[in-house]
């Protein structure tokens, strides 16, 4: 018996590695996707440690929070507050968004996390691999070189221009949009030109003003560890956020790996309450919520109302996500509940359509369940992921500013009655399963083996390290195009004159 133990702890300490998730971002959606990250793990048998601003109360015995408390309120209250509305950032321009928001939001919170005496505790702890979001904190990377531990980025939001930098993966602005704007894969000459230019923007934004905030903060916090570019984008492997079933698909370089879908569990028991109210929806059902930024009390009157009125036409039952205690002219087949378990609702049968705000989780967990979606964008990626949806045909979209009655109504009748848009999401969930191992597996498998290898330079594509002049092929056009026509013209120039002098001597001597 004794001996069993001995052997069950030699395979435990064998198996289990020592890992640290890092997830700083105070936002419900961001912590869902660490918390899945540190759970998936923790479940393997790894020791796990989760920096994040939110506690899992009921973690597996193997998963250590450490919680970042406070700096939920450094980013949405006071200054930063004002600068990070994110309903007032739907409306302005992505690049002032990029430019001002996200710069502003990245260093302003790099600093709160680094410095919380809870991150410095863990500072002086070892560990066999470092993972961290991708998300504007690039001071973070130095992490890997501070534990002297293979670093592991994961993108929530797919693949855009951020972890392209790391990784030297293309990204043609032919087609691939950026994750900012609402084109889709088929772009006409304007839109590609704009989105060629904002990725250059964007380029410019990170090596000019970004970076360069970032690296002084990772040269006060890790001394030794921000000295060359090498180390602060020393990145061993991506986990992307992403799936073919609900994203174009996009080139990706040896050490991109695809893990949508990996933080959604299979669907448990509803409470009975909410069982009943969907069992007994012969009609069907649709579930509404905006995610947990939009807070329709402090919205005004005028959008809530609208979509009562649009809710009190249809004869299905509604799920609303509602942050307030009272809707005025709650229509009868509506209920209403400041929290729901989405992925749950999503699961039953009769929810005939989900009324998202587009988040990337939102469009994984619909197509994890095969519900069609009605997308009211209001910022960042929702709009690209609201596009996606209505090319792939499970969807359409309305931006959430531009939503009235008369639209909204519109909307959810045609979806509710055409039955193309549910078959299209059931064939799209059927993509979703059909993978090779399930894609947690997948964030365990790959994270077991960057930790197993110590890194893995030999997965990074050459053109990570090749100048920009190198990767675009500017010195061989130079060479050989531009030089060449140089060379030319200037040949036929001065043949011309020869020959145009000698028709001036000839004339003289006449
Ligand atoms: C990059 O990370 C790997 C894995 O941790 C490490 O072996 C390597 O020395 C690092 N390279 C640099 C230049 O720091
Ligand atoms: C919805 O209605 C508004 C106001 O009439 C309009 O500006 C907008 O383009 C409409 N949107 C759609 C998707 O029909």
């Amino acid at each position: 018996m004794n001996f069993v133990l001995l052997l069950l702890g030699l395979v435990g300490v064998a198996r289990g590695y020592r890992i640290l998730v890092v997830f700083p971002l105070p936002s419900r959606s961001h912590y869902i996707l660490g918390n899945g990250v540190g759970r998936g793990l923790a479940n393997a048998g790894h020791d796990v440690t989760v920096i994040a601003p939110y506690e899992d109360k009921n973690a597996p015995k193997n998963y250590k929070n450490v919680v970042l408390t406070g700096v939920e309120d450094a980013l949405w209250k006071g200054e930063a507050k004002e600068k990070f509305n994110p309903v007032e950032n739907g409306k302005v321009h992505p690049w002032f968004t990029m430019l001002f928001v996200l710069n502003f939001m990245g260093n302003h919170m790099i600093e709160k996390v680094l410095g919380h005496p809870n991150f410095q505790k863990v500072l002086k702890e070892q560990f066999d691999v470092v993972i961290v979001e991708q998300f504007r904190n690039d001071a973070m990377k130095a992490l890997g070189c501070h534990f002297n531990a293979p670093l592991i980025m994961v993108s929530s939001v797919g693949v855009h221009t951020w972890v392209v930098a790391d990784t030297g993966s293309p990204i043609p602005p032919s087609y691939v949009p950026d994750m900012s704007l609402s084109y889709t894969s088929d772009m006409n000459l304007l839109e590609r030109g704009f989105n060629l230019l904002t990725q250059l923007v964007y380029y410019l934004n990170s090596y000019l003003l970004f970076y360069p905030a970032q690296k002084a903060v990772a040269q006060k916090y890790f001394p030794k560890c921000a000295n060359n570019e090498l180390i602060i984008s020393n990145v061993s492997l991506y986990f992307i956020n992403s799936h073919e079933s609900t994203n174009e698909p996009v080139p990706a370089a040896p050490n991109m790996v695809n893990i949508g879908g990996y933080h959604i569990s299979p669907p448990k028991e509803l409470p009975a309450d909410l069982k009943t109210f969907l069992d007994n929806a012969k009609e069907g059902v649709v579930y509404f919520s905006m995610g947990s930024n939009i807070k329709f009390s402090e919205l005004g009157p005028e959008v809530t109302q609208a979509i009562v009125r649009a809710f009190k036409k249809i004869k299905q039952k509604v799920l609303w996500k509602y942050d307030g205690d009272e809707l005025p002219g709650k229509p009868g087949n509506v209920k209403i509940a400041k929290w729901f378990p989405q992925a749950d609702i999503l699961a039953h049968p009769n929810v005939k359509l989900f009324i998202t705000h587009g988040g990337l989780l939102s469009t994984l967990e619909t197509i994890y369940h095969g519900v069609p979606v009605l997308t009211l964008p209001v910022f960042g990626d929702q709009r690209l992921n609201a596009a996606r949806t209505e090319i792939f045909g499970y969807g359409l979209a309305i931006d959430f500013f531009e939503l009235n009655e008369e639209n909204f109504s519109d909307a959810i009748e045609k979806m509710l009655s055409d039955p193309k848009y549910f078959n299209t999401a059931k064939k799209r969930s059927v993509l979703f399963h059909d993978r090779p191992m399930k894609p947690v597996d997948s964030l365990v498998y790959w994270t077991e083996y960057i930790a197993r290898h110590r890194g893995a330079p030999h997965l990074k594509v050459a053109g990570f390290n090749l100048p920009w002049y190198k990767y675009f092929l500017v010195d061989v056009i130079v060479v050989f195009v531009l030089l060449p026509v140089l060379l030319l013209y200037l040949l036929v120039k001065k043949l011309c004159s020869k020959a145009s002098k000698r028709g001036q001597k000839k004339n003289k001597s006449d």
